[in-house]
């Protein structure tokens, strides 16, 4: 929803009659359709993307980078057609740029800016205004970037580009692929090497994109864990083309569904598989969760392959916290997963929960024990009591405008005595646009 929009809240609440059963076609990966959009913005020539993720937050990318200049187009058949200015070509835009709900547009896009001797202003709305800027306005305000952010480097702010951007190496102070993104998308316009180190590896999509557009990325281990990576500067990036994913992130809500409704079997083709994204799926079945992975192969530079998920008897574990990078999106309905499996599930090293579309450590435990589940936390931490087969229900769970909060309290009231109730519906539409249908068409109702 843009800054501005009020609408009316859309309350929904499933129910699972019997097994869920089909094909699940889950949309595509989000982090990499925005990546798509916006190197297609800078490349030079006519990306195409094939499978892009048509959710509200890649829509703002899309608008933003049509508002610095660049060509942003679906064809008739649902191609994607991206032609670019070419590095440092973006035109300063004549009004604000509203980012939405979406961090990974605003923090990525940041770092773009900050490369181009441009003025802009940004904002989003009341959820993306709430949130931390000031691990991406650091880091780019130190390569030559001058801004200035709302009280505790909130939105909306007020960026103008460096002229030069100073290359620097910069050690991320928290785990996030979206700071080290937005430090390589500044490097790129700099002339020298800008390098980031990070102690757990994030998500590499950056990467792996700029690679196919013809730009220099180095990767080094680091002895003991997590590595530096680099982008040489001024790269010539070229248009190329792009098939994005399916997204593991949203396939985790009918994944977690099926494994939790008896006698459910769901099939999910054309899943990611990016080894950065996966940690859900080896909690899951270190859980005891049947996920059966087949046909694994590279398409478009990323891992995919097709899944299966069969009902299974969960039990609680301990998650690895050195795994928390790897499923960082995914514990909202990993914490459904945990009330529905036998004994306790400690979650621990999630500190960055808390700064999310909102609170999601809260929001969880609020709307879990609410409807009978029992729920302790910690600054950075989370346990919840599973109740296999006797969760009671029927309280009503506020979503805090956010996307993954609604869905995972749609996927718990599938199997509730009395149906949970969602205030609202409509941030899933950010990043799960065919939810409910896809939902209907496995047999939720
Ligand atoms: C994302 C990185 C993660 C993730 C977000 C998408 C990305 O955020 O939670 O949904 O596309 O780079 P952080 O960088 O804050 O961990």
């Amino acid at each position: 929803m843009s800054a501005s929009a009020t609408a009316a809240a859309e309350p929904i609440s499933a129910r699972a009659e019997g097994p869920l059963s089909g094909i699940a076609r889950v949309p595509g990966d989000k982090s990499i359709s925005h990546r798509s959009v916006m190197l297609g913005g800078l490349a030079v020539g006519e990306t195409r993307i094939t499978g892009l993720l048509e959710g509200e937050d890649v829509l703002a990318t899309a608008a933003a980078l049509r508002q610095l200049g660049a060509s942003v187009e679906r064809d008739p058949a649902g191609t994607w057609r991206v032609s670019g200015v070419g590095l440092g070509g973006l035109a300063e835009p004549a009004d604000v740029l509203d980012m939405g709900n979406s961090g990974t547009a605003a923090r990525l896009l940041l770092g773009i800016l900050a490369g181009h001797p441009i003025r802009c202003f940004m904002t989003g709305d009341a959820s993306l205004r709430s949130r931390p800027m000031k691990r991406v306005t650091d880091p780019l305000c130190a390569m030559g970037a001058r801004i200035e952010c709302r009280e505790g480097g909130r939105l909306p702010l007020m960026i103008e580009g460096a002229e030069p951007v100073l290359p620097i190496t910069y050690e991320l102070p928290v785990p996030s692929a979206q700071v080290k993104s937005a430090v390589l998308l500044a490097g790129l316009m700099s002339r020298g090497e800008t390098a980031v180190i990070e102690s757990v590896d994030t998500r590499d999509h950056t990467e792996r994109m700029l690679t196919h557009f013809g730009g220099t990325v180095t990767r080094e281990a680091i002895a003991g864990g997590g590595a530096r990576i680099a982008v040489l500067g001024e790269p010539e990036l070229t248009a190329a083309d792009i098939l994005v994913p399916a997204d593991p992130s949203s396939a985790a809500f009918p994944m977690v569904a099926a494994l939790i409704v008896p006698g459910s079997e769901v099939q999910m083709p054309n899943i990611g598989m990016n080894p950065t994204r996966t940690g859900l799926i080896a909690t899951l079945r270190d859980m005891g969760g049947d996920i059966e992975i087949s046909n694994e192969r590279i398409a478009g530079g990323e891992p995919v392959a097709d899944l299966t998920v069969r009902h299974s008897a969960l039990k609680g574990i301990e998650v690895p916290p050195e795994r928390a990078a790897s499923m960082i999106d995914e514990y909202p309905v990993l914490s459904v997963a945990a009330a529905c499996a036998e004994g306790r599930t400690v979650m621990r090293g999630v500190g960055e929960l808390r700064v999310k579309e909102c609170d999601r450590i809260a929001a969880m435990k609020d709307g879990l024990i609410a409807n009978g589940v029992t729920v302790e936390d910690g600054p950075d931490w989370m346990i919840v009591e599973g109740r296999p087969g006797d969760i009671v229900g029927g309280a009503p769970v506020a979503t805090h405008l956010d996307h993954r909060i609604a869905m995972s309290f749609y996927v718990l009231s599938l199997v509730t005595k009395k149906p949970v109730t969602v205030d609202d519906a409509a941030p899933i539409r950010t990043s799960f646009p065919n939810f409910l249908e896809l939902m209907r068409g496995i047999g939720a109702q």
